[in-house]
């Protein structure tokens, strides 16, 4: 039987050092600030944002939810975007995806500074994961290197399959593996062969968004299963793109869908806004000459 890794124990131990930092840097007069935005009332966007706003009261954050109507235009919102970009109280600023589909996604996204992009979404801070330089991960996929570490398990080295090539969770995922120098494959919907690709992976990361997806012949003996899915099984429960029961007799260690990834995602949304903030409060300071 598979060790079951606890995001939300790992992710409970991140927010409580993040609260820590946040409690000495408001000594210091620096409170960080994170906007969320949503666009339209989508059920679910409506709890994740919910979630983060509750994870900023958690560790001591300011944040501020700007709800729009289903038909805001791309003008409006990108106004709404300039302000928060000026703003000095504002140090993050997300999005919440999806947006209504007459918005520009990308257009919506890369109007967002590079600096308060703490989704790490823009093309900008992309290329920064890319070329391994980087001040923010964007957040699932930080994650679950997180979940990875905490496993103790050695990644170098290691093969790592990805199954998914969003850009916000496959493509990053695979770049954050090979900068930890895993040997990475990536897999997706006309990968031939998936479960020979798959059943090779001393780490699997399934991100396809399909109950079930990954059964337990896909799985080496052993290996570190990473559930990014979130979807409802026929009886409207909550899981994962991966048959937990059968890959957990398999695997080596596994994450549980709730109570996984799920949690990491907003730790890494709390640390990427700290890190903003620092970054935004020595850059004033830089200014105007303080030390
Ligand atoms: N929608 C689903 N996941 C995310 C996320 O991590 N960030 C944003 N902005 N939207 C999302």
């Amino acid at each position: 039987m598979a060790n079951i890794i606890s995001g939300t124990e790992l992710a409970s131990v991140i927010k409580k050092d993040i609260k820590q930092e946040t409690d000495r840097l408001s000594k210091c007069g620096v409170t960080p600030g994170l906007a969320v935005i949503i666009v339209g009332d989508d059920p679910a966007s409506k709890i994740y944002v919910n979630n983060k706003k509750k994870a900023c009261e958690a560790v001591g954050f300011y944040s501020e939810e700007i709800a729009l109507p289903a038909d805001t235009t791309q003008k409006d919102l990108l106004a709404v975007i300039d302000k928060l970009n000026k703003r000095f109280d504002i140090d993050g600023i997300l999005v919440q995806l999806p947006l209504p589909s007459h918005l520009n996604e990308k257009a919506v996204i890369g109007a967002i500074s590079p600096k308060k992009d703490v989704d790490c979404f823009s093309p900008f801070n992309v290329g920064r994961v890319m070329i391994g330089d980087y001040r923010f991960l964007p957040c699932t996929p930080a994650g679950v290197m997180e979940l990875i570490k905490s496993t103790g398990i050695e990644i170098s080295g290691k093969n790592c399959v990805v199954i998914g090539r969003s850009n916000i969770v496959g493509k990053p995922m695979a770049m954050m593996l090979l900068n930890e120098s895993g040997t990475v494959t990536i897999c997706h919907s006309k990968t031939e062969n998936l479960a020979q690709v798959t059943s090779q992976a001393d780490i699997l990361v399934c991100a396809v968004g399909k109950a079930n997806f990954v059964t337990a012949d896909m799985v080496k003996e052993g290996a570190v299963v990473i559930d990014v899915g979130i979807n409802r099984n026929e009886d409207g429960k909550l899981c994962g793109d991966v048959d937990f029961e059968a890959v957990a007799e398999k695997a080596g260690y596994i994450t549980p869908v709730p109570g996984g990834v799920g949690p990491m995602t907003i730790a890494m949304l709390m640390k990427n806004t700290l890190t903003a903030a620092k970054l935004n409060a020595s850059a004033a300071m830089k200014k105007t000459g303080k030390k």
